[in-house]
């Protein structure tokens, strides 16, 4: 039987494709003044099959317009996940003189194997290299997600991909001829599953130009921290050939504390006076993403995020926070400041679109002081899901346990929690609602949760709660979200 139509789990501002399968977005690279986002994609169908590059573009990372797809399967195999850059100078000689896209992808055939593929005109039409594949398989089982980026020190192209236990970096001065130059991370990191899609770039401490650190992003299925599929990173240095990562061997460093933050990739040629590091995720994980209830379209991604990298006592840290453009959709403020303590102390807010800022302030010495407090989102008479702080842990918490009553899976239902210290204390969270999903930001970024949620019809309310006791809710805003 047909599935029934889910409209009510469409969000409003994450990009999904209008029907079918979804996971990883692919080839993000910003050119004449788009965005472009392609990502896998099953044309014909909702399951993980015949694996495309679907396409869309944005001018403003919160309205998207889907376009054709851009690569489909061909005899080296399916067309998994990749990057694109855009060839100013004409390195690879695709563009007569000129300049465009090259994208690299893997073909996912009877061994896995990089190919690349150029486009003239913005990303519209390919053409696939007659040379292809350009990197071929030595014989390593899991090969794959190519991620090349300029080194402008060297004045080189590097390619990394995800070769199973370890990242493998390759040089190019041409995009065509790729040279295997280092590999990173057999005994580095966490290894409870199968490395795949890495990203890397430099960042600025503390906005400080003349402070930069290198990140590696390495994706890892299974073995994340809220099971299943997961992203971690390592920061360190990049010397055009070799990574060396800062941290010790055995610490891991996790990007999102959630179940639903995978394959995240930046956006490559975001222009120098921009300046910011734009990245976006797949708001899903292999542990279900197959059961996943909505139709006739299966897969959504993630906010689009601005990183930035911050000192602390024990290093740098990766910040994460919604992209600016995300402001320009934000409608009907609504301001509340009070003490929240039980039911009905604190106003009700309706909607399952919305942008929550908030500011709760702990008072130690008082006895009265809550356990933990927060918002229940998606709430109804049955349901909510709960995203909070626990006061005596010190940790920011999404738990959706009781978040609807669609089946997903075993996985699903769970309590994620990601330690966040107060800022004297300040307990910030910043809480993206949109209609089947949470994305929660604590503090200045550096803790953040990302979940899929199936809340029923009724499930439409927010109310801050307390538990054991009072909060002082110093500062809430309440926005719509008026995207689609
Ligand atoms: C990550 C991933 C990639 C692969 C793609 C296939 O989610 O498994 O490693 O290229 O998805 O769709």
């Amino acid at each position: 039987a047909a599935a029934s139509a889910t409209p009510q789990w469409r969000p409003s501002v994450h990009f999904t494709p209008h029907q079918n399968w979804m996971n990883d977005p692919n080839g993000l690279v910003y050119h004449e003044g788009e965005y472009h986002l392609f990502f896998q994609h099953n044309p014909k169908g909702i399951e993980h099959a015949n694996l495309s590059w679907g396409h869309a573009v944005s001018t403003d990372l919160v309205e998207w317009r889907e376009l054709a797809v851009a690569l489909e399967p061909d005899e080296l195999g399916e067309i998994y996940s990749g990057s694109a850059v855009v060839d100013h100078d004409d390195t690879s000689g695709f563009f007569g003189g000129g300049s465009g896209i090259v994208a690299f992808y893997t073909s996912a055939g009877e061994a896995q194997q990089q190919s690349i593929a150029y486009s003239r005109d913005n990303g519209r039409t390919w053409t696939k290299h007659a040379g292809n594949p350009v990197i071929a398989n030595p014989g390593i089982e899991d090969f794959r997600d190519p991620k090349v980026i300029r080194h402008a020190a060297s004045g080189t192209w590097v390619l990394m991909l995800a070769a199973g236990d370890h990242i493998r970096f390759y040089s190019s001065t041409d995009l065509v001829n790729w040279r295997h130059v280092s590999n990173f991370g057999a005994e580095r990191g966490a290894h409870g599953g199968v490395w795949e899609c890495p990203d890397l770039f430099e960042l600025p401490v503390d906005g400080d130009s003349d402070r930069t650190r290198w990140v590696l992003i390495v994706s890892i299925n299974p073995g994340g921290p809220a099971g299943g599929s997961g992203t971690q990173y390592f920061p360190g240095d990049f010397d055009g050939t070799t990574f060396t990562a800062d941290n010790a061997a055995d610490e891991v460093l996790w990007v999102d504390r959630g179940a639903d933050f995978y394959a995240v990739q930046s956006w490559s040629n975001i222009p120098d006076a921009d300046g910011r590091r734009l990245w976006v995720g797949w708001m899903s994980n292999w542990n279900y993403a197959k059961k996943v209830p909505t139709h006739p379209w299966r897969g959504a991604m993630t906010t689009p995020r601005q990183v930035g990298l911050t000192a602390t006592g024990s290093g740098v840290r990766l910040a994460q926070h919604p992209v600016d453009e995300l402001d320009g959709v934000r409608t009907r403020p609504r301001r509340w400041s009070g003490v929240v303590s039980g039911r009905g102390s604190a106003p009700e807010y309706f909607g399952t679109a919305l942008d929550i800022v908030a500011e709760f302030l702990l008072d130690p010495a008082a006895p009265e002081q809550a356990a933990t407090f927060g918002f229940d989102v998606f709430a109804g008479d049955r349901q909510r899901t709960r995203i909070g702080y626990d006061a005596v842990s010190g940790e920011l918490f999404v738990d959706r346990v009781r978040s609807g009553s669609t089946p997903v899976s075993a996985d699903f239902p769970a309590r994620h929690t990601a330690s966040l210290g107060p800022d004297g204390n300040a307990v910030r969270m910043r809480v993206l609602l949109d209609r089947c999903c949470v994305e929660v930001f604590g503090g200045s970024g550096h803790t953040v949760l990302s979940d899929l949620v199936f809340p029923d019809a009724e499930g439409d309310r927010v109310r801050p709660f307390a538990v054991g006791g009072r909060v002082r809710l110093e500062s809430l805003e309440v926005y719509d979200l008026d995207g689609r």
